[in-house]
């Protein structure tokens, strides 16, 4: 719950995500931070949270002289301040690169990391919560068996005393299993000062964040735990901890759609993005993906094998099994798409038909329109891309070709395995192939005339 929800004042909250980690173990021309799960990157996914838990500045500390980064942060959080870190000297030094930030003070103060995607909106809100009653800082963490790698949360009694990172533990600290999961929430009134004082007398000769607990606590000020699920918090470093955080989205996904009124039939196959709309009663058999922007109206049916992206589905549009749907195609009210059939940048009109084996691209095709089997718009020259209009209740006969720019007017038929190049009037019958002429016992003869060379050449 945020404090508008309490009726409370409404405390202002910068966020600051460090981003600017090399990502060694990825093995990647590829920030870490850039790369995707279900659809948005990593980053992405941070920034979407701190704002939805209400960050109304957010800065980001990034490598130097990454416009790809850059340009990130602009797309998921315009108005973001972006800083540069050059040298990785520690969490603290990270933070303090956005001291700028700091310095406008919040009345919050969370700090993120860019790589940690699973971490939500809602924790971040939990996280800050006891600013508002007073706390300096609260540590987010979580308890368990396995704590080797992570910062020890030590406590005298009930109080938060400081946090030792394993380097740095002794014997009896490292046997502590309450561990830093990294993020913090810090009270704006204090945090600067507190992570100025951070000095990097420790193992790793760096600037540790957590060490503002240390100070704090010795200043007197409260600082509160934060519990967490060890899993939300799990930062990415490499392919297969990318694999998990995908996982994790993809079951919260699928979950949120079925709670949302659409069957999924073997929801473990199905690949959905963030920002996937669906409507209700829908129906999505095995092994759909679903990439990014995509909507699907009330009441469709997703038969299996069927890949979307950037597309949209009105209400009660019937698609696949096997159907590629990708940069901008619309299917209104009751199209019908079956196996195997392609449409790009195309807009099909209601109750429009493709029922087999077709791909229709950079077209326009009215309402109640029949694309017979194979058809196929030939929108691409070798240089440009080319429109096809296909009109109301036009007829397309299977295995057309129909050659862009050019246009089938409404309620036209095209004859079956036409190659069409000129316009077709509206009401007109086009036929553009052969005509067929049969020679009544040609076989025969022709059969006999085989044999015969053969057997004359052995
Ligand atoms: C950190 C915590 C540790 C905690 C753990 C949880 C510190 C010193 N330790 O350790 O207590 O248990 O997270 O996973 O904070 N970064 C920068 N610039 C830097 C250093 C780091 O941007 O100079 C970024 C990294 O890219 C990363 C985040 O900060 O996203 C955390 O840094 P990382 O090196 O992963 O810290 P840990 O050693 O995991
Ligand atoms: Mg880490």
């Amino acid at each position: 719950m945020t404090s508008s929800d309490t009726g409370a004042p409404r405390r202002s909250l910068t966020a600051v995500v460090l981003a600017a980690g090399k990502g060694t173990r990825m093995r990647s021309d590829l920030p870490k931070v850039l790369h995707a799960v279900a659809g948005r990157t990593m980053l992405g996914h941070v920034l979407a949270a701190v704002q939805e838990a209400g960050a109304t500045r957010v800065a980001v500390v990034a490598e130097p002289g990454r416009a790809d980064v850059a340009a990130e942060i602009e797309r998921m959080a315009p108005g973001a301040d972006v800083f540069s870190q050059a040298e990785r000297l520690g969490t603290a030094h990270a933070v303090l690169a956005a001291r700028a930030a700091l310095e406008e003070a919040s009345d919050d103060v969370v700090v993120a990391f860019g790589d940690t995607p699973l971490v939500t909106a809602e924790t971040f809100s939990r996280l800050r919560a006891p600013l508002a009653a007073g706390a300096a800082i609260a540590v987010l963490a979580f308890e368990t068996d396995r704590p080797s790698g992570y910062g020890r949360v030590l406590t005298e009694g009930e109080r938060v005393v400081a946090i030792r990172e394993e380097k740095d533990a002794t014997p009896e600290e490292r046997q502590v299993r309450l561990c830093n999961a990294g993020l913090m929430a810090l009270s704006g009134r204090h945090a600067l000062a507190l992570l100025s004082r951070i000095g990097n007398d420790n193992a790793a000769g760096e600037y540790y964040l957590p060490d503002a607990v240390a100070l704090a606590a010795a200043d007197g000020l409260p600082v509160v735990v934060v519990p967490v699920e060890e899993a939300e918090a799990q930062g990415v470093n490499d392919r297969v901890q990318l694999a998990v955080a995908e996982a994790e989205i993809q079951r919260r996904l699928r979950r949120s759609a079925q709670l949302g009124g659409a069957t999924l039939v073997a929801p473990e196959t199905v690949f959905l993005s963030v920002d996937t709309v669906l409507g209700r009663d829908v129906l999505i058999e095995p092994h759909v993906v679903i990439g990014p922007k995509v909507r699907i109206g009330d009441g469709c049916l997703l038969r299996a094998f069927s890949h979307l992206v950037e597309t949209t589905l009105e209400s009660g549009v019937d698609i696949g099994p096997h159907v590629r749907l990708r940069g901008g195609a619309v299917l209104e009210r009751g199209v019908h798409l079956g196996n195997f059939v392609e449409v790009k940048n195309a807009r099909l009109g209601p109750g429009a038909k493709a029922s087999h084996l077709s791909y229709l691209g950079d077209a326009e095709v009215g309402a109640g329109a029949n694309i017979g089997a194979g058809t196929i718009t030939c929108n691409y020259d070798g240089v440009s891309k080319h429109r096809t209009v296909i009109g109301a209740g036009a007829f397309i006969g299977s295995d057309s070709a129909l050659v862009a720019p050019v246009t089938v007017g409404a309620g036209a038929y095209v004859a079956t395995g036409s190659v069409i190049t000129d316009d077709v009037p509206e009401g007109a019958l086009a036929i553009a192939r052969g005509r067929q002429t049969n020679k009544p016992g040609w076989a025969k003869a022709k059969r006999a005339a085989l044999k015969a060379a053969k057997a004359k050449k052995s």
